[in-house]
């Protein structure tokens, strides 16, 4: 490919997102993405809300938390992340040595994008003796205004690592928030924020779901609606759900997250059957535009080229990772 023509995506990268440049279809993406890796030491890592064929090439396919824990680990000198942006940006905090690239910089995310950092500094500001606990689904800005990082998988460890008498806002998953009031008992300032994909479930259509399939267990992620999780036999993280589905006795489940976990769930268990919790629309599947918006294709030129690279200030990089490493630390006293 012409010089130009490289320089040319390069300059538009901000506006497009990604390196808009045409792949040959003839080319055999799978090889060329292993070659590419092992010449660069790069290291893939994939959220199990990713496309099946992207989940099928990464090197560590896990949850936010497991994903968290190998960019912190990994001794690859670049990350891939096929993920959504506060992804990409947690692995650049954890691992900031490293070169990190996201497929396409719009792969964001409207649950981090519900707080804006300037918004929720002025919040803050009304509960001076609190301590922030931020679901890490928020931007590197914000976790630099934040005391403890969470995942949907320690966050209950994480609320119950604070001393009872302090004081805890809780950002930016009202629903997660809602959730922890009701496992820990504990008071949460919650703000008030929400997942696009686990709030569009339809809790008539799975009543109907759960009449048709009498036998299913219907699981859900703590992301969901009070209204949804009240109907669940079990509430996990992405990699909880998976994991009940491996260890339960029961042969059908409907499933209330994004659909890309079902690749998962039904490679562990191929002989059990996993129906989608369906949504409030007219559309049948579960996908997050934002999780869906890499390609194979964008993952293999972002590693051929080396972009769009994730760069982060000093200060964000210094400040964001406090509360990223305190989680880590409680995840791991944790067991987990
Ligand atoms: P977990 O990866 O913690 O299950 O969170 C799900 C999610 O919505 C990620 O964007
Ligand atoms: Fe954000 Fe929800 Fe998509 Fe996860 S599934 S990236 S929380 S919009």
């Amino acid at each position: 490919m012409a010089n130009s023509e490289l320089q040319i995506a390069k300059d538009k990268l901000l506006k497009n997102g990604y390196l808009d440049i045409d792949v040959d279809p003839q080319l055999d993406l799978e090889k060329e993405i292993i070659k590419l890796k092992k010449r660069k030491n790069a290291v893939i890592l994939a959220h199990y809300y990713q496309e099946s064929e992207i989940q099928d090439i990464a090197d560590y396919i896990g949850d936010s938390l497991g994903l968290s824990q190998q960019a912190a680990s990994t001794k690859a000198d670049m990350i891939v992340f096929a993920g959504v942006h506060f992804m990409a940006e947690t692995a650049k905090i954890l691992s900031p040595q490293k070169k990190v690239v996201l497929p396409d910089l719009k792969a964001g995310c409207s649950l981090a994008d519900s707080c804006p950092a300037e918004l929720f500094k002025k919040f803050k500001e009304k509960y001076p003796d609190h301590l922030v606990v931020s679901y890490i689904n928020c931007s590197a800005e914000l976790k630099t205004l934040t005391d403890i990082c969470c995942t949907s998988t320690n966050a209950v460890h994480v609320i119950q690592s604070i001393d009872k008498n302090r004081g805890i806002i809780f950002a930016p998953d009202k629903n997660l928030g809602q959730y922890l009031i009701k496992k820990t008992g504990r008071e949460l300032i919650l703000w008030n924020g929400a997942c696009m994909v686990h709030e569009i479930f339809s809790h008539e259509k799975i009543v109907k779901l759960q009449i048709d399939y009498p036998n299913a267990e219907f699981i859900a992620h703590p992301e969901c609606e009070q209204h949804i999780l009240a109907r669940a036999d079990f509430i996990g993280s992405t990699t909880g759900l998976l994991n009940y589905t491996k260890r339960s006795n029961s042969k059908e489940f409907i499933v209330a997250t994004e659909s890309g976990i079902l690749h998962q769930m039904q490679i562990h268990s191929p002989e059990k059957v996993f129906i989608p919790a369906p949504p409030n629309n007219t559309c049948a599947c579960n996908d997050c535009p934002h999780m869906k918006r890499n390609t194979l294709e964008k993952l293999y030129l972002a590693l051929k080229y080396e972009e769009p690279e994730i760069i982060l200030s000093d200060f964000v990089l210094e400040k964001g990772r406090r509360c990223i490493d305190k989680m880590l630390e409680i995840s791991k006293a944790a067991g987990l």
